[in-house]
């Protein structure tokens, strides 16, 4: 019964053959469906287009399958995928917005499931703002002649009041906002433009914000970072024109000049510009630099935060970073040193009890480990490196400050990587996850680096203290 409920509503013959009709069907058929009671030979089948078999009965399924097949017309065989050449998608009849999901026969279960959720997300009338959207084509397009601004003022209709009056049947307040939006969307001589400054989080997709995913729906120019993950960028629209800058022709880093030029360039043009950035644009984001030749140039700027890297890899190995007695405070330190010596309170760091998480530190790793077992660090203080963080190539070493350097050359981790010091699973009264590989070097050997990390750093001052 449900495929002919689906049927009616072509505009093609149905005829619907049986040896007797359930009283459902009879009262349904109306004027659409033609019923013909008689067994099934296959001359019936004689100027089909398409085969329909429903009949509870396998065997005759089948010969209605085989007679298709030989006039090589499509033929659905309900429950009966083997015997099918084509299959029928559930869908979401949003007339005229039709939405199908098929699994190829394999989770029917599944295609209900998502049909349910889309159902709910799409209210019954939804068809009704394409009609409406039809019948005002023609009238924007003369009203509004730039193709930016016109695609704002549908935006704004058909995400915005006009939509919701249209939904909810209410005439005049859709025809007075359409007005508004003509009227307004007419008087702007050129659209103005943005830019949202977005942190994709870590890699997982799911782990971006709602906000995020509104956003890069809506942005016309995507300037896109090396660390953000493409999956992501499935999120925007399919026309958004992407900017990948994340690296130069030798793989460099693109210049952050040439960027902030980009994006004041495409905003100015009256574009909405997505940038994004991996992680959070405000941690080691250099989103300043982006933010202040943005508004220099009189352009508003937003930012959409995202997960850092630290507390997704954290989380990602059950690791907390903050303990309520134990571990009052956790740092976030760079490793990156391009110009010259890493600069950072070593003192302080090596503490007992800090924590903290090194973001680009594993070319400069053998300078941590030195800088802080010279600055009194325990070689056993723990370590854990997690490489490539919530996507599917995840790797995590549990180590300690003797030992990582030499971790991270025996487990070939180049990174992305978040080194935390000073966390353990067991300070938590937790146990160290199975998936966590181990490195760590017998005491003897920690403690001769500990002692060439002393000498490192005896010279160091030596030659500060002018006595070299
Ligand atoms: C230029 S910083 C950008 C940080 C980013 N803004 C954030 O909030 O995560 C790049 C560093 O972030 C860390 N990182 C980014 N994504 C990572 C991931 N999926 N797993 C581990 N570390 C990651 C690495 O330390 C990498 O060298």
């Amino acid at each position: 019964m449900q495929k002919l409920r689906l049927l009616r509503k072509t505009t093609g013959r149905v005829r619907v053959l049986a040896p007797h009709f359930c009283e459902e069907i009879e009262q349904a058929a109306g004027t659409t469906l033609h019923l013909e009671q008689a067994e099934f030979t296959e001359d019936a089948l004689d100027g089909a287009a398409i085969v329909f078999a429903a009949s509870d009965d396998p065997e005759l399924d089948a010969r209605v399958a085989a007679g298709a097949m030989a006039r090589n017309l499509p033929i659905n065989v309900v429950d009966g995928p083997a015997l099918s050449n084509f299959i029928m998608p559930a869908i979401v009849d949003r007339d005229p917005i039709v939405v199908a999901i098929g699994t190829e026969g394999t989770a029917p279960i599944l295609a209900r499931e998502i049909k349910s959720r889309i159902e709910a997300f799409l209210p019954a009338n939804f068809g009704e703002l394409a009609r409406r959207a039809k019948d005002l084509r023609q009238r924007v397009q003369e009203t509004i002649t730039d193709p930016v601004l016109r695609r704002r003022v549908w935006e704004n209709l058909l995400q915005g009041r006009w939509r919701a009056a249209v939904l909810a049947g209410d005439r005049t307040g859709a025809t007075t906002e359409l007005e508004r939006q003509l009227a307004s969307g007419e008087a702007q001589a050129q659209p103005l433009g943005s830019v949202a400054l977005i942190g994709c989080g870590p890699g997982e997709p799911d782990l971006i914000t709602l906000k995020a995913q509104q956003y890069l729906q809506a942005a016309d120019v995507l300037v896109v970072d090396r660390l953000v993950t493409p999956a992501i960028l499935e999120y925007a629209r399919r026309d958004a024109v992407r900017i990948d800058v994340g690296k130069g022709p030798e793989g460099d880093s693109a210049l952050q000049e040439e960027i902030n030029r980009i994006l004041v360039r495409e905003a100015l043009k009256g574009h909405r510009v997505a940038r994004l950035k991996g992680g959070d644009a405000f941690v080691f984001g250099r989103a300043a630099e982006e933010m202040s030749a943005v508004r220099a140039a009189g352009i508003p700027i937003e930012v959409v935060p995202g997960i850092t890297a630290a507390h997704a890899c954290a989380a990602s190995v059950g690791l907390p970073v903050t303990l309520r007695t134990k571990v009052r405070q956790f740092t976030v330190v760079t490793g990156a040193s391009a110009d010259g010596p890493i600069d950072l309170d070593w003192t302080a760091l090596a503490q007992p009890g800090q924590a903290f998480a090194i973001y680009m530190g594993v070319r400069t790793a053998p300078r941590f480990r030195e800088q802080l077992l010279a600055a009194g660090a325990a070689p056993r203080t723990p370590v854990v490196i997690v490489e490539n963080g919530t996507l599917t190539s995840q790797r995590s070493v549990a180590s300690d400050l003797g030992s990582f350097v030499d971790a991270i050359s025996a487990k070939g981790i180049r990174g992305p990587a978040v080194i935390f010091v000073g966390l353990d699973w067991a300070d938590a009264g937790l146990s160290r996850p199975d998936q966590i590989e181990t490195y760590i070097l017998s005491p003897a050997q920690s403690d001769t680096l500990a002692n060439i990390a002393n000498d490192a750093a005896a010279r160091t001052r030596s030659i500060v203290d002018g006595r070299c």
